[in-house]
């Protein structure tokens, strides 16, 4: 048993510590509740909250941020606290850095109120994570990624030719969250073009099997979505449903 040691007892964290790095595992709390053991975690009080929520929020998608610096800097990085909000709206979040300098991406948003985010897809999966490592500014990740620029129409970040999705967003307005070392900026973006390649699209449909998003999972780990099902969704039929 890949269990740990507590004041409370022994702990059997086997398939948390699959998506769990193992080593924060023996910090959290363990509870023995009427349905059974489980953890208990406080974000306020457990230093690696970051590293437990990655872990069982997955997969996310992940957004690959194209933006241009006021000097004309291109920046590529990708974020995957990422996802669609509203059917014209798109969030990611930023962290800050250690010095609370804001990532380039995010001073870039700023600064210009524009960014592409293009969709990460398996074949740009080693691309993407090329990029994220934490380059000076100026660097240009696309050179380092051997990915190209393709023009844009309405804003000005040139987008990655190489992702079958790209979508063209202005900056609605960028809220802070947290404090200290866990402040991020999240960025809501208003849609303002969308691409989507020709060979992704079957008749009028999104054919995911030739899309081939990427999730990510916890820490290094990623997911293919070539495992899909469909469910129809129920109607609610009062004839059915009612008592008596
Ligand atoms: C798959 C993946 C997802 C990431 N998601 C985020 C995220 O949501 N928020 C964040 O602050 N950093 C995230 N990062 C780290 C940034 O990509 C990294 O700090 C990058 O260097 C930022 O670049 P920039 O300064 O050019 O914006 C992620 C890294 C990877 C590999």
């Amino acid at each position: 048993m890949n269990g740990y040691q507590h004041n409370s007892g022994t702990l059997d964290c086997q398939n948390l510590a699959a998506h769990v790095p193992e080593d924060i595992i023996p910090l959290a709390n363990k509870s023995d509740t009427s349905g059974g053991m489980e953890l208990i975690i406080d974000p306020k009080t457990f230093e690696r909250f970051n590293a437990v929520l990655t872990g069982v929020i997955v997969p996310r998608p992940i957004a690959f941020v194209s933006t241009v610096s006021p000097d004309g800097e291109v920046n590529l990085a990708p974020y995957s606290f990422f996802n669609a909000v509203s059917y014209d709206t798109v969030v990611f979040s930023s962290a800050r850095n250690v010095d609370n300098k804001s990532k380039d991406t995010l001073r870039n948003i700023e600064e210009t109120g524009e960014f592409v985010v293009n969709i990460v897809v398996d074949p740009i999966a080693e691309a993407m994570n090329a990029t994220s490592a934490e380059f000076p500014e100026g660097v240009d990740e696309f050179e380092i990624a051997r990915l190209s620029h393709a023009p844009s129409q309405i804003v000005k970040p040139p987008r990655v030719a190489e992702s079958p999705v790209n979508i063209e967003c202005k900056l609605d307005q960028v809220v802070q969250i947290g404090s200290g070392d866990h402040e991020h900026g999240l960025v809501i973006g208003k849609i303002v073009l969308l691409h989507i390649r020709d060979d992704v699209i079957d008749g009028h449909r999104i054919d995911q099997a030739k899309l081939m998003a990427t999730g990510r999972m916890a820490g290094n780990m990623y997911c293919r979505t070539n495992d899909r099902y469909e469910m129809v969704r129920p109607v609610f039929d009062p004839e059915k449903t009612q008592v008596g």
